[in-house]
C-alpha cells in the first residue's frame, strides 16, 4: 500500500484531537512530524497538548513548535469552545520527550526536500506556520505534494459574519497559502458542518468508549455543553478537523470541485472570510461540497474503538 506521508499542523484543540485520533487509525499514513501554531489557544498550550497527545498515540516523530501568533494582526483564541487547557478538562499525560530542536517552518522544508515532491501538509490550524514557510523557502511550493486543510467556507462563517477560525486568526498566512501554487484540498464549514454530532451519535461514542476510557466521551461532552451555553447558533457540534483527516485517508468522504479561492484580509466584517469562484478558470483549489457522512461515522467510530487507554495523572493538561 502507498502511504500518505504528512506533516500535521495542528493547534489542538479538541476536534484537532479527535482528528489526531482518526489518523493514528488510518493504514495508509505516515506521519512524518506533528507542526504546532498557535490558534485554539496560545503557544505554550498548544505546544504541550501536541506533545502530550504525540506521546499517548505513541507516536515517535517530532513535534515542532511554530508561530505563536498571526503574522500581522493581534492573536485571538478560541478557549471558550476549547476550554482554558485547550483541551477541556482532558486529562493528557504530561509529555515526556522535548520539543524538536527546528522550528516549525525549517523542520517542513528539510522534510519536503528529503522526500523530494512526496510530501503532503494536512493542516487543521491557523495557517501561520506553511505561510511562515513559504516566505522564507521560495523553492517550498515545488517540493511540496499537496496540503489537505481545514478552513474556510462557501457560505458564512463560525467567527464574525464570514470568517471561518483558522482563516479569521490569520487571513493574511491562508491568502499566501492559496497563492503558494501547491494543489490545495479545501474543507470548509460548509461540509464540516454537515459532520455534527447528535445526540444519539453521542450515545453510541458513549457506548463504543465505555467506561474504562470515558475521558474520550467526557471531551465530547464539554465541547458540546461549551457550544450550547454560548449559543453559538449550533446546537450539535461539528468534528471540522476531523473531516479533513478522513478526507486525506479515503478521498470518498467528500465531493470536490475546482475553484479559485480568494481570502478576504480586511479587519472588517468580512475578515477572513474564503470567496470560492467555481466558474474561473485558474482554480488554485479543490474546494468540498458535499459529505458522505455515513463513511465518515464510520471512520470516527472506528478510530474511537481504537483509541488508546488514558490514565488519569494529576499533572494534566499544563493546568
Ligand atoms: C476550526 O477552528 C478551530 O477552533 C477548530 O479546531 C477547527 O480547526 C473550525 O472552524
Ligand atoms: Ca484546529
Amino acid at each position: 500500500m502507498t502511504k500518505h506521508k504528512i506533516i500535521l499542523d495542528t493547534d489542538p484543540g479538541i476536534d484537532d484531537f479527535f482528528a489526531m485520533l482518526l489518523a493514528a487509525d488510518a493504514q495508509n499514513l505516515e506521519l512524518r512530524g506533528v507542526t504546532a501554531v498557535a490558534g485554539n489557544q496560545v503557544m505554550e498550550k498548544i505546544a504541550n497538548n501536541a506533545r502530550g497527545i504525540a506521546q499517548l498515540l505513541g507516536w515517535d516523530c517530532p513535534v515542532s513548535i511554530g508561530a505563536d501568533r498571526p503574522l500581522l494582526i493581534p492573536q485571538i483564541t478560541a478557549s471558550q469552545v476549547h476550554g482554558d487547557t485547550g483541551l477541556g478538562h482532558f486529562p493528557l499525560p504530561a509529555p515526556q520527550k522535548d520539543a524538536d530542536k527546528r522550528l516549525a517552518w525549517d523542520f517542513i522544508y528539510e522534510e519536503a526536500t528529503a522526500l523530494d515532491g512526496e510530501l503532503e501538509i494536512l493542516a487543521i490550524g491557523p495557517l501561520s506556520n506553511l505561510a511562515i514557510a513559504f516566505l522564507r523557502y521560495p523553492d517550498l511550493p515545488q517540493k511540496l505534494r499537496r496540503i489537505v486543510l481545514m478552513g474556510g467556507a462557501t457560505e458564512w462563517g463560525n467567527r464574525g459574519a464570514y470568517g471561518e477560525f483558522n482563516f479569521y486568526v490569520d487571513p493574511h498566512a491562508a491568502e499566501i497559502v492559496f497563492a503558494s501554487g501547491v494543489p490545495i484540498d479545501m474543507v470548509g464549514l460548509n461540509v464540516t458542518m454537515q459532520t455534527g454530532i447528535s445526540d444519539e451519535e453521542f450515545d453510541d461514542i458513549a457506548r463504543t468508549v465505555g467506561d474504562s476510557r470515558k475521558v474520550y466521551s467526557e471531551l465530547l461532552e464539554f465541547y458540546r455543553n461549551i457550544y450550547r451555553v454560548n449559543d453559538l447558533g449550533f446546537r450539535i457540534v461539528a468534528m471540522h478537523d476531523s473531516l479533513a483527516a478522513a478526507f486525506l485517508t479515503d478521498e470518498r468522504v467528500l465531493e470536490m470541485q475546482n475553484a479559485k479561492v480568494q481570502i478576504d484580509c480586511s479587519t472588517g466584517l468580512c475578515r477572513g472570510r474564503s470567496i470560492a469562484d467555481f466558474q474561473s478558470e485558474s482554480p488554485n483549489a479543490r474546494v468540498a461540497v458535499a459529505v458522505d457522512r455515513p463513511r465518515f461515522w464510520d471512520m470516527v467510530m472506528h478510530s474511537l474503538q481504537n483509541a488508546p487507554d488514558v490514565r488519569v495523572q494529576s499533572s494534566a493538561s499544563g493546568k
